[in-house]
């Protein structure tokens, strides 16, 4: 039943006109808050390469004018507009459809990502408040971490504004499904293309669940198997922070993650009714956690469905993970929370 999304566009970019060809302009307007970045710019790349977006709007407190003009030289057609600094973020989000927020501070070796949070709440905050004024109906994707207690935050300012609906706030996640496709694939031998792993819980260490009995095509793993592929997804984006060496962490994977969960997004907007994406979100999945990654189907108001029932016939393993990363899970989500409900 479930579906992955492919990075292949659905909707041609090119019509026939006559004899002429001629490019087909989506009509979905996007903003990168965050656009100068590592993520940002192949983020920026990506979303000006779909053939869903009309206009692709570019914020950032530095260096977001020479990427607005080197993207704006690539003939697809998303008109690209660069927007610098706080004066010019109402402007931005003017009338977009889509907000995604990877603007904020990257992990170092030896760090968590909740070391984090002493900046990255108040740009998110900052961020989440302009949306709420600017562009109050449109879906906000959150890729800043720590994303288990970013989210919450963002749920908070948006409903001190008046201006929450749960189901078009999302933590962004997808990087894990993509990371656990790559892995379950390699280690099995499958095709990439077909592999698909719902990952659950939220996005950092333990809380990443992927559910591996659940992975499609229907796969046998060895206990020892199902460990280490389990470890290995957990601490992948370690596993970049340290191979960078001080440089960062996930950019060119996250931004490929983001852009396929954009486009998930996209397309749920203009009425595809069959798109199904793992996201952090508000649901009621695990009654004690308000805010959980699972599977949701994305349409025109954004999740239109929670699919909780993957929860049910977990393996021992994965229901075990599952107990043990509640209360870490509860605990970002209630410092986001307790965080938020300090502001004056
Ligand atoms: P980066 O440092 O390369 O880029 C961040 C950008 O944000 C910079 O261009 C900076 O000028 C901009 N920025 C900072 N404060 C801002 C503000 N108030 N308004 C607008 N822009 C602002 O960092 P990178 O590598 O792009 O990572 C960004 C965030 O994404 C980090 O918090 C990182 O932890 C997170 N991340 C999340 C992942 C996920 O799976 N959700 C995976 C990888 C990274």
């Amino acid at each position: 039943r479930w579906q992955a999304v492919k990075m292949r566009p659905r909707l041609r970019p090119w019509r026939r006109a006559g004899s002429r060809v001629v490019a087909q302009a989506g009509s979905y307007k996007v903003a990168i808050l965050g656009a100068a970045g590592g993520i940002g710019q192949p983020l920026s790349l990506l979303i000006k390469m779909s053939p869903l977006v009309s206009a692709l709007h570019l914020y950032d407190i530095a260096n977001v004018n020479g990427v607005t003009a080197d993207l704006g030289h690539c003939n697809s057609p998303a008109r690209v507009a660069g927007f610098a600094g706080k004066e010019e973020l109402a402007g931005c989000l003017d009338g977009v459809d889509v907000v995604v927020i990877p603007a904020g501070v990257p992990r170092k070796p030896g760090m968590t990502r909740d070391d984090l949070f002493g900046i990255n709440a108040g740009i998110v905050r900052e961020l989440v408040e302009a949306v709420a004024d600017h562009a109050p109906g449109a879906l906000v994707h959150v890729i800043t971490n720590p994303v288990n207690s970013t989210v919450p935050i963002a749920a908070e300012v948006l409903k001190r504004k008046g201006v929450y609906d749960p189901r078009k706030l999302f933590g962004v996640t997808t990087l894990d499904v993509v990371r656990a496709n790559t892995f379950v694939a390699e280690k099995k031998g499958l095709p990439l293309a077909d592999v698909d792993v719902p990952v659950v819980g939220g996005h950092a260490a333990a809380t990443i669940l992927p559910l591996l009995s659940k992975a499609r095509p229907k796969t046998s793993f060895t206990d020892e198997e199902v460990e280490e592929l389990t470890a290995r997804i957990q601490n992948a984006g370690t596993e970049v922070v340290e191979a960078k060496a001080g440089s960062g962490s996930a950019t060119l994977s996250m931004a490929y993650a983001a852009a396929r969960f954009v486009e998930a997004s996209l397309r749920g907007l203009d009425g595809d009714a069959d798109v199904y994406e793992c996201a952090y979100v508000q649901c009621q999945a695990v009654p004690e956690l308000p805010f959980f990654a699972c599977r949701v189907r994305l349409g025109k108001d954004g999740v239109e469905e929670v699919a909780a029932a993957e929860l049910r016939g977990l393996t021992e393993f994965e229901a075990r993970a599952l107990e043990a990363l509640k209360p870490q899970l509860r605990a970002s989500i209630d410092k986001g929370v307790a965080y938020a409900q300090q502001l004056p």
